[in-house]
């Protein structure tokens, strides 16, 4: 076999895999049938494989601008415009970049955003008495609240207080109850904009073997959920693996889909991951080098069929999708 890899934009891709990209509907689109060459978990490969370099960028630049102009459609027939309250408590210094890029994000969307910066001494009587307040608003469709909370506060029993209709993060109990029972609801943003990736990239999972890495309460176990729930980009087999799984290497090698989400630099490296399976980096890790995902993107892209890159992978999806929650949140309240 002789394979030859060339590195695609996501552009690109909608050429020898995503007819579903930019923006179609694949649920509208005739039965596909992927000309050569192909890429993909267990692609029947005569010849060439084109490697997929999965443009989250992109992707996210392509939603926000769907989403600007469904608001300003309804906007100009004369619908209020949506609106995120936005709560940051205390100077934590990471947390007021990713508050300012999400405000910002609205405003282009033509999405309104209520800022409220919270000094670090706010009680939790105080914080549960804005989120009340903030509930009962009408111009309100969701509500934000930046995490990590100062440690003398309660981000669960805050989190419970937002109303689940306008939890666009989809964290309160009752979306992730929804969630693991297939009804509709907020999912979580990152996982959401993992599944959004694989849909506008036509990377279907069904039937596939899916290992997912880390069991976090905002990526890891929503995203298992996700991938095992019917449809075309669920219907997977999951493996759910942590810190406790004892052979990860082994599992790693079963995956025609890797969802890596562990926080490790780099600690995923070729020899790990079998040829031709579809990885997805959530993992945004600081080195001295500047950012990398939890795979050694080096090792692990000369055996991928498709994979998403750090950063400009999954990272611009999460701030797409609250986007796209808030709209849904939106609607819901029409
Ligand atoms: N802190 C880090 N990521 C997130 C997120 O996605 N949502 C909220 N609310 N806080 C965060």
């Amino acid at each position: 076999m002789n394979v030859q890899r060339i590195m695609l934009g996501a552009q690109d891709a909608a050429g020898p895999m995503g007819q579903g990209y930019r923006g179609l509907e694949l649920a509208a689109l005739p039965e596909y049938t992927p000309p050569l060459p192909r890429a993909g978990p267990g692609a029947n490969v005569s010849h060439e494989v084109a490697m997929i370099l999965i443009d989250g960028k992109q992707t996210a630049r392509d939603i926000r601008a769907e989403l600007k102009a469904q608001v300003e459609a309804a906007v100009s027939a004369g619908r209020r415009a949506p609106g995120l309250a936005v709560i940051l408590v205390g100077e934590d210094p990471a947390s007021q970049v990713y508050v300012r890029n999400k405000e910002r994000a609205c405003a282009e969307a033509g999405i309104l955003s209520f800022p409220y910066r919270l000094p670090a001494d706010t009680t939790q009587e105080a914080l549960l008495a804005l989120i009340a307040e903030l509930n009962g608003r009408d111009d309100v469709d969701g509500i934000l609240l930046q995490l990590p909370l100062p440690k003398h506060l309660s981000a669960s029993a805050c989190l419970l207080a937002i109303d689940p209709a306008k939890d666009v993060d989809g964290f309160h109990p009752e979306n992730v109850g929804r969630l693991s029972l297939n009804l509709p609801g907020m999912v979580s943003c990152t996982p959401a904009g993992v599944i959004e990736l694989l849909r506008r990239y036509n990377l279907p999972t069904r039937g596939k073997k899916a290992v997912v890495l880390g069991r976090s309460d905002i990526v890891g176990k929503p995203l298992a959920l996700l991938l095992a729930r019917p449809g075309e980009f669920g219907d997977a087999t999951v493996t759910l693996c942590h810190s406790r799984t004892p052979d990860l290497a082994a599992e790693c090698r079963s995956a025609d889909f890797l969802f890596l989400a562990i926080g490790r630099p780099r600690m995923i490296t070729g020899d790990m991951v079998r040829e031709g399976a579809v990885i997805i980096d959530v993992g945004i890790n600081r080195t001295d080098d500047g950012l990398c995902g939890d795979a050694d993107f080096e090792s692990v892209s000369k055996k991928a069929a498709a994979i998403t890159p750090v950063p400009g992978g999954v990272g611009p999806m999460t701030i797409a999708m609250l986007l796209k929650n808030t709209v849904q949140a939106w609607e819901g309240r029409a």
